[in-house]
């Protein structure tokens, strides 16, 4: 699983930002043709998109497409569009079920044996963004192709008739539930897009606050919003000092016989070795 800490959108049939994208150093590049995408864009995203998975070298960026929802009418027309070029992987928005899911999953690995590629090789990633697939998370989160759950916060802001605040107190559930079946999945957590791109403020604020709920990444919009997600989703050097410090003297506390002991007149035990351990797993990102 690449680190994604920051997944990029934009309109499919926007090639300028599409070339552009590809200049900006963002772990995951996501080739829309669901919302981002005008109704009567859709067919020209699909073509667009094809001619960037053909074309372009993405570099070090994963390349995705965003399908539109299962059910939408436009699914099939859009993954057979992009598939045989071969992204690293597929975004499937507004997840309800583990047969949503299921749909794409068929497809993709058709296409897999049809083409000699590797048998998952392609990623799926899904939205989950509505109460019905918050409410059916546990099921859906345990679908073994899974590689991310993505949360989008305005579609379930709508979904639920909530209003949306600065500071985001109305998905606090709804993001927390998506951080837990994550975890208990060994998935990664995508959190919301910060929608003001101006603000970077704002921006920073929110993925910190993103970060510390436990998410890996964030979905972004724009240019500007790369390097401040990419550097709040990153353990800073303070915390990676500190994390090895902790690995450090563990073990030592261990040998003296010591399950718990103290370290700048805090207590460490088991969960605090876990937990910088994963510090220093993120930090090599950077
Ligand atoms: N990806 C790549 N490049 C982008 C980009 C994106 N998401 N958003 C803007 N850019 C580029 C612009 O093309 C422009 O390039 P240039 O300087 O070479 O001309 C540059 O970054 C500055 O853009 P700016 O003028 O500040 O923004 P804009 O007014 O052109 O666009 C948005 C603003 C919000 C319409 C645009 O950022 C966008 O469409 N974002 C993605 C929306 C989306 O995909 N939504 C669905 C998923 S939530
Ligand atoms: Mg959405």
């Amino acid at each position: 699983m690449p680190s994604r800490r920051a997944l990029l959108y934009m309109p499919g049939d926007k090639w300028k930002m599409i070339t552009k994208s590809i200049s900006l150093g963002v772990d995951s590049i996501c080739m829309d043709m669901e919302d981002g995408t005008a109704v009567n864009k859709k067919a020209e995203a699909r073509a667009t998109i094809a001619k960037a998975l053909k074309e372009l070298d993405f570099g070090k960026s994963e390349k995705l497409a965003r399908i539109n929802a299962v059910g939408s009418g436009w699914e099939k027309d859009d993954i057979d569009a992009v598939l045989p070029f071969r992204p690293d992987g597929i975004v499937i928005p507004k997840v309800e079920s583990l047969e949503h899911v299921d749909w794409a999953a068929e497809i993709i690995e058709t296409a897999e044996l049809k083409y000699g590629w590797r048998i998952n090789s392609i990623r799926i990633l899904i939205g989950v963004e509505t109460a019905k697939g918050i409410l059916n998370l546990k099921e859906i989160a345990s679908h073994p192709r899974l590689d991310a759950i993505i949360f989008g916060g305005e579609d379930f802001t709508t979904s639920i008739g909530a209003t949306r605040t600065k500071d985001a107190v109305e998905l606090l559930y709804a993001r927390q539930a998506v951080v837990v079946a994550c975890a208990a999945n060994d998935l990664q957590a995508i959190d919301i897009v910060t929608i003001d791109y101006r603000d970077i403020e704002a921006l920073r604020i929110e993925s910190e606050f993103g970060a510390r709920l436990g998410f890996s990444g964030k979905q972004i919009i724009h240019p500007a919003q790369v390097e401040p997600v990419q550097t709040a989703f990153t353990p800073n050097d303070e915390a990676i000092a500190h994390a090895k410090r902790i690995v450090e003297t563990f073990e030592a506390s261990q040998k003296e016989g010591k399950g718990a002991y103290s370290l700048d007149g805090k207590m460490i035990d088991m969960p605090l070795l876990k937990n910088a351990q994963k510090v220093l797993e993120r930090a090599k990102a950077k």
